[in-house]
This record gives C-alpha cells, sequence and structure tokens, in this order.
C-alpha cells in the first residue's frame, strides 16, 4: 500500500456488515487453567468488532513486569475494492490488534507501512450477562473469527473447510515489555515457512526451532541465529484435513505479527509461542488458499515489491579487497577475455578514502582515473555500484560529516549524539526517521554522483552494526525478558546502537530498531531516484517487513562451504514470501577459502537466483568466474541459459511487482496439493513452471531431482526428463559443467539469445519455447519496457503485455499471442523469429511438418522435427526463419505430415 505502488494507492478500502451470533466456547486443547484476560464488553461497527478485556486473577511471570490490567481487542475483515468497476473481492485479510486499554503503545509507524488504522469504539461497561464467544464472519470471506469469552482467547477458521488456522491459549501475557501469546496448530497437518531472517537447514520450519528477530551484523554462515533482517511472517500451508478425504488439501494462508520489537517465536510443532518485548500484538490473517493469492494478499498491505532495473538481472562481481583500479579493470577484462558476461562491476570499501562514506580513496581510486573507468563500462553497456554505510566519520575536515552537524541529523543518547564505531573510526549514525536525514543523505549521494556516476548504491552494516559494546544507560538497555540474541541471550545492545538511543520525535532504538535498515533503504531509492530520474537499484543488507518496495536484498556473510550453498535456497525461497524477490547468495561464498569445484556448482545454482553476484572476503582466494578454467565452463554454461531466459526472468519481476509472486519459489507455490513437494528445498522453481535441480554436494555426478505431475522437458536440450501424473523421482545425470534446468508442459516461455551484456541479448530475437502440457495446452506471457523508467507498467510508462497460448491438435498446435497492452512495441522492430514446440504427439515420427502464419501457409520458414520416438511418439518441433511482430497479435500454426 506504499505511495510507491500505483495499484495500491489506487485501491480503496471498505468494510461490509458482519453478523455476530454466539458460539458456545470450546475449551483450548489441554490448556492448563491460567490466568490471562477474560472479555468483558463487547462491541460491534460495520465490520469491526471491538472487546474490552480485564486481566483475570493476579497475572503471571512477575519477574517481567506487572500486567496492563485493560486490554482492548479489535478485529476487521477488510475489503479491497478496486476501481473502476467497483469489484468487490472477497475479503482476504483479517486483522486482529491487541493493546492497553488506557495507554497509547510503540506501533510500526504509518509512513513505514500504511494501512487503516482500526476505528475507536467507545465500550460501555461490563455487558451485564457474560459473554461466551462471539463470531466475526462476513459471507464473502473466508476467514471466520471468534472471540472466546472467559478466559479470552480468539480463533480464525477457514470457513469454506472448517480448518482451524490460529487458536490462541488463554494464557495470553501483556506487560509493558514482555507480551506473550501461543496458537495451536495441528501438528503434522501445518507446514509453516517463513520467520526470518535466519539461515535454516531447511525451508520448511523445523518443531522445536526457535526464531529470534533483532537485526544484528551476525555472518550469515551461522545456522539458527538472528541475523540481519526481522520479518515475522509465515506462511502455512496444510496437507488434508482428517477424514477430510483431499478436502482443503494445500490451502495456505499467511499470518504477520506487524511489530518491530525484538521477539523470539518458538514452534513446536503443534504449537507456535511469540515472547515480544514490545510495541502491540498486531496480527494480519491473508486468507490465500493458493499460496500465490497469500504473497499477493500480504504485498498489498505491505507494498509491492519495487521493480528493478532490466541490467540488474544481469551477472555481477564484488570483492571485498580489491586493491586499486587497476585491479577492477583487470577484472572486467578477464570476464571479456573468457567470454563470460558481466554486466556489473561493483566496489566494497575499498574504494574510500579512510572508508569515509562518499569519498575515494586518492592514491588507489583517484576521482579522474575512475570517472574514466565508469565511463567506459557505461559505453560498453555494463554497470558500477559501490557500497555505502550508515556511519559517518566524526571529522571535522570532512564535508559530510560537516553536513550532518548542520543539519542535525544524526541519532542521540543523554542528549547528544551517539557516538559509535565502525570502519572509519568514530561515528555519528543518520537517524532516518528524521526527515532531514533523508534529504541529507540525498544530497550527499547527488554530490558524489557528480564525481562518479555510479548505477546503484549497496547499503550495509545497517543492523545498525557498531563495533563497541555499548554499557547500558538505561533500563531499556537490559529489558527484563532477554531474547536469545547470537543465540546465547546477549543483551540487545551487543554491537550495535544502544536501545537507549533516541531517534527524531522522541522515539525509543529499543522500539525502532528492526527499522533502520528499511528506513536507510527508502532514504537511499529517493535519493537514486530524484538524482538519476531513472528506476534505482539498492541492495540492502538489513531489512524490514516491507522493505522489498525499495530494495533487493542479498543473504549476507555466507561462507564458501557446500552447506551454505544448499541453505542459500532456504533464504532466498524466505525472502520471496517476505516481499523481496530480488535475493541472492554470494556466489562461491564470501568467507573463506573456496574450491574450484565448490565454484563450478554455485554458479550453476547462482545463475538463477534473481539476483546474481560473485562476492568475497579480503585475504581469501580469489573467485571470479574465469580464475579456472572449469568454472569458466560452468559460467558460460549456467550464466548462457539465464541470459537466454532475461526476458521470462524479467516478466516474472513484472508479476512480482503487480502481485507479490516471488521470482524464485518453492515447488508447492505451483503444485499445492502435492504433499511431497512441501519438503523440497534442494530444487525451487523460476516463476511457475521453470525448475532448477542444482548439484549441492561435492563429487556428485547425478542430482536426485523430484518432478510433479506433468511433463518436464529439459531447457538445454529440449529432451523429456519425466512424464508421470502424480509427481516422480529421477535420477539425472549432473556432469561438472552442468546444472538441470526443466520446463513443464502447460508453460510458454519466452527467450533471446545470449550475449555478454543485457542490452545486447535485448537486441537479439525473441524465441518461444512451447512446452505442451499433458491436456495439449500451454500459456505464458512477455513483459517488455525499457527497463529503466522508475515505473513498471505504470498508467504514465510505455509498457508491452502480451500473452501466449497454444492448444495441440490433432497432429500438430496452434499457437496464438494477445497483445494485452502495447505502448512500448510499436516503435520497435521487436520479433518472434523462432517457436519450439515440445510436447507435440505424433502417431508415427513424422516426415516433415507445415507452418501457416495467420492462415498463410508461410515458405520462408524452415522446420526440423526432433526426438520423436516410437508409435504415439512425443517429440519437439523447431520452427525458425520467422519474423512475427510482438506488437501484432499472431496464428501460428504446425502441421505435422
Ligand atoms: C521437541 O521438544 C520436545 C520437548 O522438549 C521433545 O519431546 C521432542 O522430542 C522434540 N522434538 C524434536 C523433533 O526435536
Ligand atoms: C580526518 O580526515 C582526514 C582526511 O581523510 C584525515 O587525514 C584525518 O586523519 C582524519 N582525522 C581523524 C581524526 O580521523
Ligand atoms: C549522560 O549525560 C550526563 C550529563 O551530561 C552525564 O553526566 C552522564 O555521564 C551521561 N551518561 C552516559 C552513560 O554517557
Ligand atoms: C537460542 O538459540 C540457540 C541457537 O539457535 C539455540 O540452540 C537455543 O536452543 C536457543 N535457546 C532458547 C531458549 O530458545
Ligand atoms: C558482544 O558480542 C561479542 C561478539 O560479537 C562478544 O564477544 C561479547 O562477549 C558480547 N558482549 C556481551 C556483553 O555479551
Ligand atoms: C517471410 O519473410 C517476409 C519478408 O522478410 C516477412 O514479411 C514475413 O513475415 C515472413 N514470414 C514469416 C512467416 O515469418
Amino acid at each position: 500500500m506504499g505511495p510507491s505502488t500505483p495499484a495500491a494507492a489506487r485501491a480503496r478500502v471498505a468494510f461490509l456488515l458482519l453478523a455476530v451470533v454466539f458460539l458456545l466456547a470450546v475449551p483450548w486443547p489441554g490448556a492448563a487453567a491460567q490466568a490471562g484476560y477474560r472479555v468483558v464488553s463487547v462491541a460491534r461497527a460495520g465490520g469491526q468488532l471491538s472487546a474490552g478485556l480485564e486481566l483475570a486473577g493476579d497475572g503471571e511471570k512477575a519477574e517481567l513486569g506487572p500486567d496492563v490490567q485493560r486490554l482492548s481487542l479489535t478485529a476487521r475483515q477488510i475489503f479491497t475494492v478496486l476501481p473502476p468497476g467497483g469489484r468487490l473481492e472477497t475479503s482476504s485479510r483479517l486483522h486482529v490488534r491487541i493493546t492497553d486499554a488506557d495507554h497509547p503503545r510503540w506501533e510500526v509507524p504509518q509512513d513505514v507501512i500504511p494501512r487503516e488504522a482500526p476505528r475507536n469504539v467507545v465500550l460501555g461497561a461490563s455487558t451485564g450477562a457474560s459473554p461466551r464467544s462471539r463470531v466475526l464472519s462476513a459471507a464473502t470471506s473466508d476467514l471466520t473469527f471468534t472471540l472466546h469469552a472467559s478466559p479470552f482467547r480468539f480463533t480464525v477458521s477457514r470457513r469454506s473447510t472448517g480448518d482451524v488456522l490460529f487458536d490462541t491459549a488463554p494464557s495470553l501475557d501483556f506487560k509493558d515489555r514482555y507480551l506473550e501469546l501461543t496458537t495451536a496448530l495441528p501438528a503434522g497437518r501445518a507446514s509453516l515457512y517463513g520467520l526470518g531472517e535466519h539461515t535454516k537447514r531447511t525451508f520448511r520450519l523445523q518443531r522445536n526451532d526457535t526464531f529470534t528477530l533483532w537485526n544484528a551484523d551476525i555472518a550469515a554462515s551461522n545456522v539458527d541465529l538472528n541475523l540481519y533482517g526481522s520479518h515475522p511472517f509465515y506462511l502455512d500451508v496444510r496437507s488434508a484435513a482428517p477424514g477430510a478425504a483431499g478436502a482443503g488439501a494445500g490451502a495456505a494462508h499467511g499470518v504477520l505479527l506487524l511489530n518491530s520489537n525484538g521477539m523470539d517465536i518458538e514452534y513446536g510443532g503443534s504449537y507456535l509461542t511469540y515472547k515480544v518485548i514490545g510495541g502491540v500484538l498486531d496480527f494480519y490473517f491473508f486468507a490465500g488458499p493458493a499460496p500465490l493469492d497469500v504473497v499477493d494478499q500480504y504485498t498489498q498491505l505491505i507494498g509491492r515489491p519495487a521493480p528493478m532495473p532490466y541490467w540488474s538481472f544481469g551477472f555481477h562481481q564484488c570483492r571485498y579487497g580489491y586493491k586499486n583500479l587497476a585491479d577492477l579493470e583487470g577484472v572486467v577484462a578477464g570476464y571479456a577475455k573468457a567470454r563470460i558476461p558481466l554486466e556489473v562491476m561493483w566496489t566494497d570499501i575499498d574504494y574510500m578514502d579512510a572508508f569515509k562514506d562518499f569519498t575515494l580513496d586518492p592514491v588507489n581510486f583517484p576521482a579522474g582515473p575512475m570517472r574514466q573507468f565508469v565511463d567506459r563500462l557505461h559505453r560498453n553497456g555494463q554497470k558500477y555500484v559501490v557500497i555505502l554505510d550508515p556511519g559517518i566519520s566524526v571529522n571535522e575536515t570532512y564535508g559530510t560529516f560537516v553536513r550532518g552537524m548542520q543539519q542535525d541529523v544524526f541519532l542521540k543518547r543523554n542528549g547528544t549524539n551517539y557516538l559509535g564505531k565502525v570502519w572509519p573510526g568514530y561515528v555519528y549514525f543518520p537517524d532516518f526517521l528524521n526527515p532531514r536525514a533523508a534529504k541529507f543523505w540525498a544530497q550527499e549521494v547527488a554530490l558524489f554522483r557528480r564525481t562518479l556516476p555510479v548505477d546503484g548504491l549497496w547499503i550495509d552494516m545497517n543492523e545498525i552494526s557498531n563495533f563497541v559494546d555499548p554499557p547500558p544507560l538505561n533500563a531499556l538497555d537490559d529489558p527484563p525478558y532477554r531474547i536469545n540474541n547470537s543465540g546465547v541471550r546477549r543483551p540487545i545492545n551487543n554491537k550495535t546502537v544502544p536501545a537507549s538511543t533516541v531517534h527524531y520525535g522522541g522515539v525509543r532504538e529499543y522500539d525502532a530498531h528492526n527499522l533502520y535498515g528499511f528506513l536507510e533503504a527508502r532514504a537511499t531509492h529517493g535519493a537514486l531516484l530524484a538524482d538519476t530520474g531513472r528506476r534505482p537499484f539498492v541492495l540492502s543488507r538489513s531489512t524490514f517487513v516491507g522493505s522489498g518496495r525499495y530494495t533487493a536484498h542479498w543473504t549476507g556473510d555466507n561462507a564458501a562451504t557446500w552447506d551454505d550453498l544448499r541453505y542459500s535456497i532456504n533464504t532466498m525461497l524466505s525472502f520471496g514470501l517476505f516481499g523481496i524477490p530480488m535475493v541472492g547468495a554470494d556466489i562461491c561464498g564470501f568467507g573463506g577459502d573456496t574450491t574450484e569445484e565448490l565454484c563450478s556448482r554455485w554458479i550453476q545454482l547462482g545463475a538463477f537466483y534473481p539476483f546474481s553476484r560473485d562476492h568475497s572476503a579480503i585475504g581469501t582466494v580469489r573467485r571470479e568466474l574465469y580464475l579456472w578454467e572449469s568454472v569458466a565452463r560452468s559460467a558460460r554454461k549456467a550464466l548462457g541459459l539465464r541470459y537466454r531466459l532475461l526476458p521470462y526472468i524479467y516478466t516474472l519481476m513484472h508479476e512480482a511487482h503487480t502481485t507479490g509472486a516471488p521470482m524464485a519459489r518453492p515447488l508447492f507455490f505451483s503444485y499445492p496439493k502435492d504433499v511431497n513437494t512441501y519438503g523440497v528445498d534442494r530444487q525451487f522453481l523460476l516463476g511457475r513452471g521453470v525448475l532448477v535441480s542444482p548439484v549441492l554436494e561435492p563429487g556428485a555426478t547425478t542430482v536426485d531431482a523430484y518432478f510433479p505431475g506433468g511433463r518436464w522437458f529439459s531447457l538445454f536440450d529440449y529432451s523429456l526428463a519425466a512424464a508421470s501424473a502424480t509427481g516422480t523421482r529421477v535420477t539425472l545425470p549432473a556432469p561438472a559443467d552442468t546444472v538441470n534446468v526443466h520446463v513443464a508442459g502447460g508453460n510458454i516461455l519466452p527467450l533471446q539469445r545470449p550475449a555478454l551484456t543485457t542490452s545486447r541479448a535485448r537486441q537479439t530475437v525473441f524465441h518461444l519455447v512451447v512446452a505442451l502440457g499433458e491436456d495439449g495446452s500451454a500459456a505464458g506471457e512477455l513483459f517488455l519496457d525499457d527497463g529503466e523508467s522508475p515505473e513498471m507498467a505504470g498508467p504514465r510508462g510505455q509498457w508491452t503485455l502480451v500473452r501466449f497460448s497454444c492448444k495441440a491438435e490433432p497432429g500438430g498446435a496452434t499457437v496464438r499471442s494477445h497483445v494485452v497492452h502495447d505502448s512500448y512495441g510499436p516503435s520497435r522492430k521487436l520479433v518472434v523469429g523462432k517457436v519450439v514446440f515440445l510436447g507435440l504427439r505424433s502417431p508415427a515420427p513424422p516426415r516433415g511438418f507445415a507452418v501457416y502464419v495467420n492462415g498463410v501457409k508461410a515458405g520462408n520458414s524452415t522446420g526440423r522435427a526432433q526426438g520423436f520416438r516410437g508409435s504415439g511418439a512425443v517429440g519437439a518441433a523447431q520452427v525458425e526463419g520467422l519474423s512475427l511482430a510482438v506488437s501484432k497479435e499472431f496464428e501460428l500454426k504446425v502441421v505435422m505430415s
């Protein structure tokens, strides 16, 4: 719903009248009688149910502080009416908020996540007859909210199946700095994903895992620790209810606790417990039922993912430890010589003068020659990105610092600017909650870009990382409940800005800590947009709910190990759920020395990360892809396919930006009814139907792949790799230079020719790969624009969207295009030159075939049939020499003879 998302900005929110009925309270399964709260009053207004709660009994856990005596609860179903036409969507979102009835509390600011505030309802005194339980439910909603009165608890269930999705225990704790709430889950039927940021051994959450959310500069090579970002969101996909004979299997929903305070979340398989050290209990439930619906509904609330420039889908090279400009030039030349695509050259903090932001090292990275270097990159269609850290060096001779002081933009503690220590030594940190800080940042970015016109910015260390360990100043610095910071319950002040630091408007770092990376990304995005007028590229290490509106993310400091290679898939898939689809891990591993084999396998996987960058740490062996011949071969092959797939990948960016759909997806997103997909995390999908099955172990020459039901064709040789009704496991050959990538029957992929830069690849003709499903149909789409206008598919922009569909007929197939929107294509000579049909059926291997374009026999196209075997054969046909304008609807028919 951010102002940057036009569709959401256009949306209005409306409420429907809801029925309120009484139900008999059902006791919580196995709950011991605990104090908690009881409902003393209930009111209904429009689509909102409001209730007053009062502490029952003497309260609990006195060591964590006194209980709040009176709470207020609101539950609302939210309907979105999208003009024009005012189509009333099914209510897909339920909002349940519990807070102190008598005192305002910290909540995630409206300008971080713009949202409808619950209405204030004056609740009368106790409503005489004690209410037992009430239901909030609307005919157009699949979510039903039930309030149970004494003791207080609530449930959320799915109307269509009766499945209980969320079921709180009566033992609610609500103290000033400790909130605890537990929900029951049907163990064995609920598969949960999300709750980041953590490096996990599996994508699906494991029973007894704990998830601590407190942004910290902890290396991603650490498993199960709180890392750089906080995303208290999970997606839950349910297998069939017992006795329901498959009814509801594969229905997914999402749950967000919109809270920026530190927290521990414990997942016990049959329950989930939130232990939060501040804020309010602000839950959003997203009805699904398809996994894609859940992320659509979620990103409608938190904001759609920012469009990324076309070039950012090229390959990126970085290293911490590039010595000087000659080093950078050598790397660019090395890629060119090896004929491996290189789109973007990066530099870590090495380029700065004494690690000061917006400066250049006058000896090793001097301004004049650096400018010429960047100009050369640009002439060659390449880009340049540098790092920035938030800390501004305290140095009276440093212009950025002086201007920051003049504009008074820094974080304060105990009445003065808070002094931290990072790479440049002592620093002050801009307070991005202060509107002056965003302005200051934009000025500095603009000034710097006059010296060096960098194409994007990489913001690091923004958890905030601090090299000193600040002693406590007041009680905020060491609250009564210690979250499991760093896995050993380290104080929340450890290696960051202390919680007693104060932001603009009196906001406490204690509350806003997890927002810093979000706020810096927003300021950096705004700074680039203002200065360039083009689509910004920002890469942020720290993120929060909604960061995808402004930034891409990399998984942070991983290590060059086979485990890190494997776990990168889990983090990538999690960020897809978090609305940050542009994500990848450091290819070949950041820390430690990589090996030739690991690096080779890593580029085979990393070529299919949405964000594909090789990066490494200072003092470790270099790992540019051309350094080993075997790695170079892998890179040419895997990146060659990535570059062919760029039109498809960019179309996925459009889908992500308009619907929140992750670019890299778990298999169950396309096959939610196939429970075998729920645990798959060694393979993933790009979009709906491109399956990547990488090698993740040393010494392997095969890979065991799971293929969900349907047909699967290799994207390298178009052979049929698997075909089954319900899913099958196949051991695939995976020689040293090969990654397995398959397309599912039913999909049409738009492709182009590979090249060493995306701009070159964009000049080639389009191909369509039409992979026919078992039912003889296939569909796909192609989105095109200039790749750098700020808006993607905006009302003022020039863009083209074409949908393709195909239907097999006896002896052939017909593919049709439908131009949905076309303000980009007409002025350009964009043509489809080749169409490959996979999965054509023929009673016998065909001798030849004829091609018809819009009903006219096309004489100048050539074609060949391949791979037809036996009677009733399934094979491929390639039609070349076509010149079908992308902007004009066409019908292409092949007839086999
Ligand atoms: C989870 O913890 C419970 C209680 O400590 C224990 O009984 C159970 O074995 C654990 N389960 C797993 C899978 O570790
Ligand atoms: C301030 O910056 C200048 C220029 O980089 C440097 O020479 C000087 O040592 C710095 N002073 C401090 C106190 O860091
Ligand atoms: C806080 O400020 C007061 C007054 O300036 C000072 O005496 C005190 O030492 C400061 N405390 C810390 C921890 O910096
Ligand atoms: C804290 O985190 C560590 C590391 O993940 C984990 O081993 C430990 O069980 C956690 N402690 C609690 C009490 O959750
Ligand atoms: C803070 O973290 C560092 C490691 O980053 C650790 O060595 C230190 O002991 C921690 N301090 C406290 C008070 O836990
Ligand atoms: C055949 O070539 C002509 C001239 O290049 C072109 O206009 C026409 O579209 C081509 N036919 C097909 C089927 O591509």
